[in-house]
């Protein structure tokens, strides 16, 4: 700990000079205390005020400051052919970021040796305004349709009623979801437990398009793969973490990046041009999915650094909001229904969250060069206006005497056609829910294999037999040895399993559908 020779006076928040901070005042010295302890009073309501609500998921985290820097090309062809967003173009220039890891379900102080997905939400403070990525270190996500998420969520986080998580809420939901199956068998396998927040992936997991300055759009997937190589643990190796640290993963970071051993990560890009792809069993708009590796190759982009602790937790990491809205010109939303529904949801939450005015914060506001100029202003804790020239009367836009001017348009603009029948629609290309899956378990090393089998057959064990019949089934149709083993784990007869109907509603697995399905 260093000893800083430096010591300012205290004081209190309206500047005046405290001496005293060890008693209130009081009517003699075992008489009652009085309403003008003005001193007193705010020291202690400004602490009753201390907390901020948690983040609804994700409350546990820790970040770090760095830097991202592209090559300049996409794979062998100049970054330009795709996009022209300067962040993945301008060879060398480094693009300051923030990088905030998170686990999922737990509350804000609970162990980061949980299985759970990781978060990996970077904010990259670009010349052109900031871009959020808010992704996981699987690549794939449970559900494809953001209208799911609540019912996710409140499935996998305690039981109203126990205030426990209870497998049986969280296999119920699955048993239900097949599109989850590809997820669960990444969750319950070591990988869901990575040994700490250097040696793990990074994704964006959702697919998003780049446009260059043809306005031509390619669909793209954003992923990190870690110089530090990927680490996990099994439950075991983990609960004897979890018995003698519960912030094992925030304190290897901090530590790490505080003796200079800075973790990087390369960011890879997989492209496909931006149609449907009727061709592939999987809709490329899929969370759930991941795109083959051999058909769309991992694509080097660049390299991010995180060389820099914050000074301040809450001020910093806490307050940060990430959000899949926060676009910059050259990358662009597709039409993933999740990335859509989370579009909505972020910022929404922040404004509740944070306040209105969260983006005024430092951690949150763009860099220098892309300084805010809006005629946006007041609410709760507004604490600047945004400078909009020298005539601060106009605060609207157009005017014929001063104020705000629209940016040049780009010379060929993106634009997309759309048309279709409004609807609620699921997707018809199921056949990679299980098979993805299946995939999935095979490409396993036989501990991890193990491992979750183990958990899995741990987990049902706790569950009412038609939640652990219907999960057997599942298994069996993403792997036949797979399903065997799950029984056998969990204590289920796996030809009574066998007997059970597809699931209502949905197809059989492994059979696509012809054409669409929807509901108005
Ligand atoms: C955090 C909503 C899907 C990754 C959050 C937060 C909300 C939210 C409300 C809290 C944000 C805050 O308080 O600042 C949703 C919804 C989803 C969805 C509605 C689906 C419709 C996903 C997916 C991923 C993901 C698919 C991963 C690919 C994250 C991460 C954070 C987060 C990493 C933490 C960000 C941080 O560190 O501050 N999400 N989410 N979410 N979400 Fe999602």
């Amino acid at each position: 700990m260093p000893m800083n020779p430096e010591r300012p006076t205290l004081t209190t928040r309206q500047g005046h000079p405290v001496s005293d901070n060890q008693s209130l005042r009081s009517v003699g010295e075992r008489g009652p205390a009085t309403l003008e302890n003005y001193q007193f009073i705010e020291k202690i309501t400004h602490f009753d005020r201390e907390r901020i609500p948690e983040r609804v998921v994700h409350a546990r985290g820790t970040g770090a400051h760095g830097w991202f820097e592209p090559y300049g090309k996409i794979g062998n062809e100049p970054a330009a052919r795709y996009t022209r967003a300067k962040v993945l173009t301008q060879t060398g220039m480094r693009t300051p970021v923030f990088l905030r890891f998170s686990t999922v379900i737990g509350a804000r102080e609970s162990p980061e040796s949980k299985r759970d997905p990781r978060g990996f939400a970077i904010k990259f403070k670009t010349v052109d305004g900031n871009w959020d990525l808010v992704g996981n270190n699987l690549k794939v996500f449970f559900i494809r349709d953001a209208i799911k998420f609540p019912d996710m969520i409140h499935a996998f986080k305690p039981d109203p009623v126990t205030n426990r998580e209870e497998p049986w809420r969280f296999y119920d939901f699955i048993a239900n979801h097949p599109e989850s199956l590809h997820m669960v068998t990444w969750v319950k396998s070591p990988w869901g437990i990575p040994a700490n927040y250097r040696q793990m992936e990074g994704s964006g997991v959702n697919t998003y398009k780049l446009v260059n300055d043809q306005g031509v759009a390619h669909l793209v997937k954003f992923h990190f793969q870690p110089r530090q190589g990927v680490r996990n643990l099994t439950s075991q190796q983990a609960a004897e973490i979890q018995a003698r640290d519960v912030g094992h993963a925030t304190r290897d970071l901090y530590d790490a990046i505080e003796r200079g051993d800075f973790p990087e990560w390369e960011m890879c890009v997989q492209v496909m041009s931006d149609d449907a792809h009727e061709e592939l069993d999987f809709d490329p708009l899929d969370d759930t999915k991941r795109w083959p590796e051999d058909q769309f190759p991992l694509l080097p982009v660049g390299r991010l650094v995180l060389d820099r602790n914050p000074d301040n937790v809450f001020a910093e990491t806490e307050q940060s909001a990430f959000g899949t809205g926060v676009l910059v010109d050259g990358i662009d939303f597709s039409d993933d229904k999740m990335l859509q529904g989370r579009t909505l949801s972020y910022s929404d939450t922040q404004r509740y969250r944070v306040g209105p005015n969260y983006l005024q914060l430092p951690i949150n506001a763009p860099q220098e060069k892309a300084r805010a100029h809006t005629n946006q202003q007041s609410g709760q804790m507004a604490y600047y206006v945004d400078p909009t020239g020298a005539n601060k009367h106009v605060n609207y836009e157009p005017s014929m005497v001063a104020g705000l001017r629209e940016a040049p348009k780009p010379a060929r603009e993106y634009h997309q056609w759309v048309e279709g029948h409004l609807g609620r629609y699921q997707t018809t290309r199921t056949v990679d829910d299980y098979r993805q899956a299946g995939d999935r378990y095979r490409s396993f090393e036989p501990w991890e294999r193990d491992d979750l089998v183990a958990n899995l057959g741990a987990d049902l064990r706790e569950c009412p037999e038609p939640i652990r019949l219907r999960m057997v089934w599942h298994f069996w149709h993403c792997d036949e040895d797979y399903g065997r083993r799950v029984a056998e784990a969990a204590g289920v007869d796996l030809q009574q399993a066998l007997q059970l109907p597809p699931l209502e509603g949905k197809p059989a697995p492994h059979q696509r559908r012809d054409g669409p399905t929807y509901t108005s």
